[in-house]
């Protein structure tokens, strides 16, 4: 890809050949038609591939397209010129082997925890007692045993976001679309989260695509760093793999020289791009 920085990713983007990738976007461009009929192209020519099992990182500037492209993958968006590939299949609609954790809270205030995490098995029949079994178990494992009969208000933002993590993973997606999923969190709860998502991921490992602001959370949870240029017409200008030894605490691995390296290493590609969306994008 012309005019991109690859890190030294070329091992791992030559291993997801088409059948193996969980998800694949090649060469995928979308566009939005404004008011008044004018077309504004906000992705073009995005290649990226994750395996099964990888944990990938998309991050870049404000509106450069990272949740479009996990709404591409997601199919809820439809590209105007390349493909979606999900394990080697065309994406025909939507990606049901796909769980997708929105930025904004989703969970219904109406309905309590426990019924908010049942409600996920709906879709695939599951008889009411047993789905109410397994949300117990799972808001178990996110720290929630004793939360169960609360509802959306009663819980923090962590608690919330607790709850839909379980309710994204009882359904046992293949493919973790997840945009910036710990975003209003502050910063301690954020790093409680991600080593809980890394905990989960561990035991059970999932493509994820996770789309986040901050580069410290990005290196921190992932295998590789994708990183998108400013738009319009944004594009993959860096994809960095991340060699670091897991499993991490993501509150400590931050401390390590390796880390900080690779911080400057990425930091010095988006720095530009970032510097670009504020002066309005590139000419
Ligand atoms: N439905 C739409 N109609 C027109 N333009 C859109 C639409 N959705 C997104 N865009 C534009 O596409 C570009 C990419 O948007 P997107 O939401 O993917 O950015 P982002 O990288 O996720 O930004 P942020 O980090 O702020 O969440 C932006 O310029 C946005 O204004
Ligand atoms: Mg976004």
């Amino acid at each position: 890809m012309e005019g991109s920085r690859q890190g030294s990713s070329e091992a791992a983007s030559a291993a997801a050949t088409p059948l193996q990738a969980a998800v694949r976007l090649d060469a995928v461009s979308i566009a939005f038609t404004l008011k008044g009929g004018k077309r504004y192209v906000a992705v073009e020519g995005i290649d990226l591939a994750v395996r099964p099992g990888e944990f990938v990182a998309v991050v870049g500037p404000t509106g450069s397209g990272k949740s479009t492209i996990l709404n591409a993958a997601a199919g809820l968006l439809k590209p105007a010129a390349g493909r979606v590939e999900i394990f080697g299949q065309p994406l025909p609609r939507l990606n049901a082997r796909a769980g997708y954790l929105f930025q904004a809270d989703a969970l219904m205030p109406w309905k309590t925890a426990l019924d908010n995490v049942a409600v996920a098995l709906e879709p695939q029949g599951v008889r009411r007692a047993e789905a109410r079994e397994r949300a117990r178990a799972w808001l178990g494992r996110v720290g929630l045993a004793t939360f169960t009969d609360r509802y959306p208000h009663m819980l923090s933002g962590g608690q919330r976001k607790r709850v839909a993590l379980a309710q994204m993973l009882i359904r046992d997606p293949e493919i973790l679309l997840m945009d910036e999923p710990f975003g209003p969190l502050d910063a301690q709860t954020r790093q409680i989260m991600g080593n809980l998502l890394l905990d989960l991921w561990a035991q059970n490992r999932k493509a994820v695509i996770f789309v986040t602001h901050d580069l410290e959370e990005a290196i921190a949870l992932s295998d590789r760093v994708v990183v998108l240029s400013a738009g319009p017409a944004a594009r993959v200008v860096g994809d960095f793999p991340v060699p670091l030894d897991r499993p991490r605490d993501i509150s400590e691995i931050r401390l390590e020289s390796r880390f900080h390296d690779l911080y400057r290493e990425i930091w010095s590609c988006l720095r530009v791009e970032v510097s670009r969306a504020y002066a309005g994008g590139p000419a």
